[in-house]
């Protein structure tokens, strides 16, 4: 179940022309099943209307003329103690001012006094405002009360002038709001490492051996460990995917790359969770040169690929030793990708690289394993458990996954 489902989001639209994007992270949050409620600044309406929200959130959204209507009395109290997280996007200079000095005299700011959640903050105004010491003042005023600034980014603003005043895009903030959010679930103040991709061994400076994995289950378990408020290391090989925001991408290619980075990452990781695809075993020459048709047919000789999970187990082991019971990562999991004997290859792996948890996925079938976009798995626990689940989207898969790291870490 995504952060954000049936969370109370309240949007605040202030008047800049970044108000049209306001209408997409709308559809953004509902879409991730979040029940949006919108508040517009009389500024924002002269740039974008109610009813443009109101079709994107299928809930009212509320202006000035509201703060005089019948319930008036209680609205901004309503919208501002039911909500679970309040986010401003685009938020104007003018607003971070009234944000800051606590005024009161529009529904939007109302209701932002009358909150007691999570603020989010987008700014977005032209160039030279968002430097202006009055401006920076009120920003510092803003964060150390907590609020969580997203942006702004530098870019080509209104004025046709360059400078750092654009509102960050919409992901960019549905991102942070995650984050927000998760700050208060199982996994704050705990790193997390997730390995994705599949590994790329080089034959030459042109041809590499490597598999099908898409990153997809990898990434997916990024984002829930996000979601859940953890530290979230990516060590990813190279994929078609968007970085989850406020995951630390650690760019890799090669099984060898790949364990540098997880030994060096798990010196100070909660868990780690490994769901690449890590090549078994890799061309034993790699030719200087692009081999050549006309020097005839190569003959490849293969070598073992350094196996990650083992060297994992005796760093544990060797960590556990030299620092007393405080095993570093303290949770290891490992999916295995079989295609047949499903269970009694994974339970093999489970203990051989002494893992507390692997995920089986049979690779067999269209709609599970690499690239699909859902996945069947079975969780087998070191203590003997087994629970198996159903086909389910990678995204679920992910959070039931990280759920159970959660409750094995406490
Ligand atoms: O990326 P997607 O397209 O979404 O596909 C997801 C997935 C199928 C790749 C993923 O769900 C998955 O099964 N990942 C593990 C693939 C794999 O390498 O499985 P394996 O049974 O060969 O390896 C078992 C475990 O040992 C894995 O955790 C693997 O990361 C690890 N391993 C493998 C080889 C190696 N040299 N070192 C390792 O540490």
């Amino acid at each position: 179940m995504s952060i954000l489902k049936d969370k109370h989001i309240l949007l605040g639209v202030t008047g800049s022309i970044a108000a049209y994007k306001a209408a997409d992270l709308a559809s953004k949050l509902t879409q991730a099943g979040a029940q949006v409620d919108v508040i517009l600044t009389t500024a924002a309406e002269k740039f974008v209307t109610p009813l443009t929200f109101q079709s994107v959130t299928g809930r009212r959204a509320y202006t000035d003329s509201d703060l005089w209507g019948g319930e008036a009395h209680v609205l901004h109290v309503g919208l501002g103690h039911s909500t679970d997280l309040l986010v401003i996007a685009p938020c104007t200079a003018d607003t971070m001012a009234k944000l800051a000095h606590g005024l009161a005299d529009n529904l939007l700011t109302v209701t932002a006094l009358a909150a007691t959640c999570p603020l989010v903050i987008a700014p977005a105004m032209d160039g030279g405002m968002f430097d202006a010491p009055a401006t920076q003042a009120n920003l510092a005023t803003l964060i150390e009360r907590g609020a969580t600034i997203v942006g702004p980014a530098e870019g080509h603003l209104a004025s046709g002038l360059l400078g750092k005043g654009r509102m960050s895009e919409p992901a960019e903030v549905l991102g942070r709001i995650r984050m927000a959010l998760g700050k208060k679930e199982k996994l704050a103040d705990k790193k997390i490492v997730v390995t994705a991709g599949g590994t790329q061994e080089p034959l030459d400076p042109v041809r590499v051996l490597t598999n099908h994995s898409s990153g997809k289950q990898g990434y997916a378990l990024a984002q829930a460990a996000l979601d859940l408020g953890a530290d979230v290391c990516l060590i990813s090989t190279p994929t078609a995917l968007t970085v989850p925001v406020g995951a630390r991408l650690v760019p890799v290619r090669t099984a060898e790359e790949m364990k540098n980075a997880v030994l060096a990452e798990c010196a100070d990781a909660d868990a780690l969770v490994m769901a690449a695809a890590v090549a078994d075993f890799r061309p034993k020459h790699v030719a200087a040169d692009k081999m050549k048709k006309r020097d005839g047919i190569p003959q490849i000789e293969l070598e073992a690929a350094p196996d990650i999970l083992k060297a994992v187990a005796g760093f544990r082991l060797a960590l556990s030793e030299a620092e007393g019971s405080k095993k570093r990562p303290r949770v290891v999991l490992g999916f295995a990708a079989e295609s047949r004997d499903l269970l009694d290859n994974a339970s093999e792996k489970l203990k051989s690289k002494n893992l507390d948890l692997i995920v089986a996925n049979d690779i067999s079938t269209v709609d599970a394993g690499f690239g699909a976009e859902t996945n069947r798995v079975t969780l087998l626990f070191a203590d003997g458990r087994k629970e198996s689940l159903p086909l389910m989207d990678k995204s679920e898969v992910a959070e039931v996954i990280l759920r159970t790291v959660a409750t094995l870490l406490e």
